[in-house]
């Protein structure tokens, strides 16, 4: 959470900066702000999303070759003009942006305020730039030495990055917990929360490690752990496109990555799967076979979208590989006493790669001897690099906050993951082997037929918008996927959704059902299909308003719901990645004819990197 973005180099800074903020915006609208430095260092904010922070600016001295932008997603302090960062120091001396938590910020606080401190902001960010210049002024040293000493007394997760008014050719960064990476241009250097601000202009980049310093001039860049010693940064190219970060033509990055799911999980499959021959190439699966056929457990880590992908690859392993599986939300995991044994497998789910909560429950479960293998889609992200072995999801840069086409990637990864595990352990038969083999290549072309139904279900948008609550119900493979259908439905329409089991539904929330509560019914043909139709007469009967994403040709469905959504028949284990796709779009549509900024819901960010 919390976009940063900065520049040094020969080009107009604020125009790079700007820019940055905006492909920056998902990860945090609450505010915005930039500082140009020049032979003064001038800071301008603003409460809103970065275009408000734009028209603020027009007519103002923008010039500037060094400059850094922030765009913010509140932690301390409402998000207001005077919480907006950058944020100056006591003497104006110094300008510094943040992403992260400062924990112990309470404490650094009070002993500044004793010295006579006063502070303009509520925020974290404020009592640690003035503890840097305090500690400057107290040793008589450089502000790349006071940084290393704030650093070492500072407990959280950060990445700053600062500006001296009396250095006007340097930038200083540093990292913990929170992602940052530099662009290496010709003479120029870049530095941002993600590669999307650099790509355009370098496809030179390093990523800073946790306890790491970087001091940047246009045409050095030199990266230092906080004891001062030198670290010689390990350059990486960047396998990204522009156009992976743009609209492309569609009116909101969600509607874009929804109709990219045919290529991306076709991207995904790539090279991996070979349905002719009956392979599956993963090379961080294939070189720890032998610890991943015989794990005693698995244990699913992830939050939101991506637990729901770890709720349904639990039925799936469970069924294939016949090994028990967990499923634990990262926030719970990481706060109890997990009983954790050297052979347990974790398997860490994450878009971002860089979920803070994911974090620090694989830095637990690796303390304890486990294995970890990272499912992620975002290259060289910080789960990426913290876990033993992994598999990239390849769905490319998902900007729409809502998760959608790296949902639908993560259960391709998964199911092959599971496939390869099963044949090695040889606990799936060739033919089954075979035929979802055959099913998993299918998926591409069968989500281009589900994509059809676009036009219909923004009608049904039209017809639904104005509902107050849903109810989302599925069993089995389908469960996972109600429960993520409410949730795309609540974060992006604001409409009240809860999804449930189905037969679980007749336990409590069957209470709610009366003649205006739509029931969207997850009811593919699966081995479960005769107990959800029960289901659905047990709502119908109660008036309820039956909406359901059901199998092309299944009469006995059609003749009871007000609503159908039919899709292509596939295996109930495949079933999930082409039943997740109808609820998508209508809750993209539900959102959109309601007016809201579908790309940016109100108190979200992309990547939770605060726990
Ligand atoms: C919902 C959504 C979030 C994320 C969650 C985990 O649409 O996007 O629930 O799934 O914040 O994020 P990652 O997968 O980046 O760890």
């Amino acid at each position: 959470m919390c976009g940063i973005v900065a520049y040094i180099g020969p080009r107009e800074a604020y125009p790079i900066i700007l820019k940055g903020l905006k492909r920056l915006e998902y990860r945090g609208y609450d505010s915005s702000g930039v500082a140009l430095l020049n032979k003064d260092l001038r800071v301008y904010k603003k409460k809103g999303k970065v275009s408000e922070l734009e028209d603020s600016l027009v007519g103002k001295d923008l010039h500037a070759h060094a400059g850094m932008g922030h765009t913010r997603w509140a932690t301390h302090g409402e998000p207001n003009d005077r919480n907006a960062h950058p944020h100056h120091s006591a003497s104006g001396r110094l300008a510094m942006i943040h992403n992260g938590i400062i924990e112990n910020y309470t404490q650094l606080k009070q002993e500044l305020m004793r010295k006579g401190y006063h502070f303009n902001s509520d925020t974290d960010t404020e009592v640690l730039l003035n503890f840097i210049e305090d500690i400057q002024k107290n040793n008589n040293c450089g502000l790349e030495e006071a940084v290393r000493i704030a650093l070492r007394r500072v407990v959280g997760a950060y990445v700053i990055v600062l500006l001296d008014k009396d250095m006007p050719d340097t930038v200083i960064a540093a990292r913990k917990g929170s992602p940052l990476v530099i662009g290496i241009g010709k003479g120029e250097h870049f530095l941002a929360s993600d590669a999307s601000p650099i790509i355009e202009y370098t496809k030179e980049v390093v990523y800073v490690n946790d306890y790491e310093l970087a001091i940047l001039k246009a045409d050095e860049l030199i990266l230092k752990n906080l004891g001062n010693e030198k670290i010689t940064p390990f350059v990486q190219k960047l396998d990204l496109e522009m156009a992976a970060i743009e609209k492309g033509g569609y009116d909101h990055f969600m509607l874009k990555e929804i109709f990219e799911q045919p290529d991306t999980i076709f991207d995904c499959l790539r090279g991996r799967l070979d349905a002719t021959k009956g392979t599956i190439r993963m090379a961080g699966i294939q070189q720890n076979i032998q610890q991943l056929t015989q794990a005693k457990r698995i244990i699913m880590i992830a939050c939101g979208t991506s637990w729901h992908a770890g709720l349904i690859a639990e039925y799936i392993f469970e069924e294939l590989c016949r090994i028990p599986v967990e499923v634990e939300y990262a926030s719970e995991f990481r706060y109890r006493n997990p009983v954790i044994h050297p052979g347990d497998v974790i398997i860490a789910i994450s878009q971002s790669g860089e979920t803070a909560d994911t974090i620090v429950a694989i830095e637990k479960a690796k303390e304890s001897g486990a294995f970890i293998l990272g499912v992620v889609n975002v290259v060289g992200s910080s789960i990426a690099r913290i876990s033993h072995a992994g598999a990239y999801t390849h769905a490319g840069p998902e900007i729409g906050v809502a998760s959608t086409k790296a949902f639908t990637a993560q259960l391709a990864v998964l199911t092959m993951i599971a496939l390869k595990i099963a044949h090695e352990k040889g606990t799936i038969d060739t033919t089954r082997y075979m035929q979802l083999l055959g099913e998993l290549h299918s998926v591409p072309e069968k989500v281009k037929e589900v994509l059809k139904l676009s036009e219909s279900i923004r009608g049904l948008a039209q017809k639904y918008k104005d509902a107050k609550d849903a109810l989302y119900l599925g069993r089995g493979y389908n469960f996972a996927v109600a429960l993520e259908g409410a949730l795309k439905l609540k974060e992006i329409s604001y409409i009240h959704a809860e999804g449930y089991p189905a037969a679980e539904m007749k336990h409590g929330p069957i209470a709610l059902v009366d003649e205006q509560l739509p029931v969207v019914f997850v009811a593919t043909k699966d081995s479960y299909h005769e107990k959800i139709v029960s289901n659905i007469q047990e709502i119908k009967a109660r008036k309820g308003r039956v909406i359901a994403v059901i199998s092309h040709g299944d009469s006995i469905i059609e003749n009871m719901a007000e609503d159908c959504m039919r899709i292509p028949e596939t295996d109930e284990i495949i079933a999930p990645m082409l039943s997740v796709i109808p609820l998508q779009l209508l809750a993209y549509y539900i959102g959109a004819v309601k007016g809201y900024d579908v790309d940016k819901p109100r108190n979200l960010a992309k990547s939770v990197t605060v726990e």
